[in-house]
């Protein structure tokens, strides 16, 4: 190792580490990222995020050659599935953001130290097989998280997988269970259902995208029943059976009763992630973590040792790659003596199944239980000409303002693109727009964000076009 000393110590090379790393070295200090994998990106780039999208991506367009074109008048005949072709679509995907990852590290001169990383005490970490390097004003805990374990069903990533194994099946199944009815559960259960699996999804509570504004859980519900996909609500996996013929589960209600036998040729496991933090000898430097195994922050990402921070899914909030990012920025920035701040009450939300969803600030359920008084403006895309044109009329944005100043709280959308059309709702929320901000901005025609428009016009009951 050339260097050994350093201003920041970074470790964990995924979307919280990577991005603090290259806006610490903006900043001008000198940084290393410890990453163990044998490519940088963490989770997201490598197993999560991007292959994840890849393969949605390209079941989408197959299921839309097969069964999607005729509407508009085209004829296709003779559409295979080349699963070996679309895997080493997705391969391709991850290689080329990994590498690209690679290529960002030189250009702001960051070292890449290859090694699983062991802090030993506050301004030193332990690269395995490299040696130990100093961080004279910060370590970065940035470590991300792993699968949540089901107890009695064990991952062996061939019949039983979790995400990972779940992005590389060998071939299609002919039934896939899914347990947990989350966004793994959903947009993985959307790729194999679309490559013709069929696709039991089984979720312990009454109903799916538990985190998700309740009418978006049931719209959701409904459109992917349509589309095939089976659920099993309010239902506990307590067992499995494995035999060479596949799997076979017990499933029972989560109220207790009667058990009853689900068979199926692969199971996926997708019931959350949780914080990891094995070998970081947060133990021996005296790092505390919370009750739920997460590593315990103060406002500035500051942990209880005077010198380390901590950023991404290993601490609280939501584990998404988009606010592991904002964190990485912030800390760097306080870290320079300049303001980081992240509004973590404006973090979007996305499911990437079809159609989307997307979320940003607070749902009905959260302004019900706080005792805020909102109004509700809803449009459907089935009133929107482009949606119509495009063909893809599900789904509806609904915006949820303050009833007295007006201001937005919180927006819900299912529909086409909704994963971009989000961020029109998250900057005017940062501004702290009122729905009549957005109902007289002028939205280009056609165009799906009219949808926006619209539901921001019938929160004073005057859409125009319903
Ligand atoms: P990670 O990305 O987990 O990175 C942590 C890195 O630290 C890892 O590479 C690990 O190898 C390394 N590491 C750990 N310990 C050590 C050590 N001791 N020494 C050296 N290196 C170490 N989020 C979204 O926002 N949008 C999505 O579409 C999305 N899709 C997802 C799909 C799937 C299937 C999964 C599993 C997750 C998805 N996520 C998505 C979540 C997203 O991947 C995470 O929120 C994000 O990766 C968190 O970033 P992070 O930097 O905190 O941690
Ligand atoms: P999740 O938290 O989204 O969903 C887990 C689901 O499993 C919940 O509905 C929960 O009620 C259910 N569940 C829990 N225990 C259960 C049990 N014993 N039996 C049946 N159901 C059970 O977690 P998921 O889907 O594993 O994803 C993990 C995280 O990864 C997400 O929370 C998200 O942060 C991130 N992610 C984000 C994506 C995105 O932004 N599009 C895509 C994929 C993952």
């Amino acid at each position: 190792m050339a260097e050994s000393t350093f201003d920041v110590v970074v470790v964990g090379g995924g979307p919280g580490g990577y991005v603090c790393a290259i806006r610490a070295a903006q900043l001008g200090f000198k940084v290393a990222c410890v990453e163990k994998r044998s490519a940088l990106g963490g989770t997201c780039l490598n197993v999560g995020c991007i292959p994840s999208k890849a393969l949605l991506a390209a079941s989408e367009k197959y299921e839309e050659a097969k069964h999607g074109l005729a509407k508009f008048g085209i004829k296709v005949g003779g559409v295979e599935l080349d699963l070996p072709g679309m895997l080493s679509h997705k391969d391709k995907v991850v290689k080329e953001n990994t590498t690209g990852i690679e290529f960002l590290f030189k250009k702001n001169k960051i070292a890449w130290l290859k090694g699983a990383g062991r802090i030993t005490a506050p301004n030193t970490v332990e690269v395995e097989g490299i040696g130990t390097v100093t961080a004279s004003k910060a370590i970065v805990i940035a470590t991300g998280s792993e699968v949540t374990p089901l107890p009695g069903i064990e991952i062996d990533e061939k019949t039983i997988v979790s995400s990972t194994g779940a992005l590389e099946l060998p071939e299609v199944p002919k039934r896939l269970v899914v347990i947990g009815g989350g966004v793994i559960g959903l947009e993985l259960g959307s790729v194999w259902g679309r490559l013709g699996a069929q696709v039991t999804v089984v979720e312990f509570l009454d109903r799916i995208l538990p985190t998700m504004d309740g009418e978006v859980s049931k719209q959701m519900q409904r459109i992917l029943g349509k589309q095939g996909m089976t659920f099993k609500l309010g239902s506990k996996v307590t067992g499995a059976k494995t035999a060479s013929s596949g799997v076979t589960l017990t499933v029972e209600p989560a109220a207790g009763g009667a058990a009853e036998e689900i068979e199926a040729d692969v199971v996926l496991v997708a019931i959350g992630r949780r914080p990891y933090v094995a070998g970081l000898g947060l133990d021996a430097v005296g790092v505390e973590l919370d009750n739920r195994g997460r590593v315990k922050i103060g406002k500035h990402f500051e942990t209880n040792v005077p010198g380390i921070y901590a950023i991404g899914d290993v601490v609280e909030g939501p584990m998404l790659a988009h606010k592991a990012e904002e964190e990485g920025v912030a800390l760097a920035e306080l870290l320079a003596g300049q303001a980081g701040h992240v509004n973590h009450d404006l973090v979007p939300g996305v499911v990437y199944t079809w159609p989307e969803v997307a979320a940003v600030g607070k749902t009905e359920e959260e302004l019900k239980a706080a005792g805020i008084a909102y109004k509700t403006g809803k449009f459907p895309f089935l009133a929107n000409g482009r949606a119509r044109a495009s063909g893809t009329t599900d789904g509806f944005v609904k915006i949820l303002a303050d009833a007295s100043t007006d201001k937005v709280l919180g927006v819900h959308m299912v529909g086409p693109n909704v994963s971009e059309m989000v961020a029109e709702l998250a900057v005017a929320m940062e501004f702290s727009a009122s729905a009549e901000d957005i109902a007289r901005t002028c939205h280009a025609h056609p165009t799906l964000s009219e949808v926006t428009k619209e539901a921001a016009l019938a929160v004073d009951g005057r859409a125009l076009h319903i």
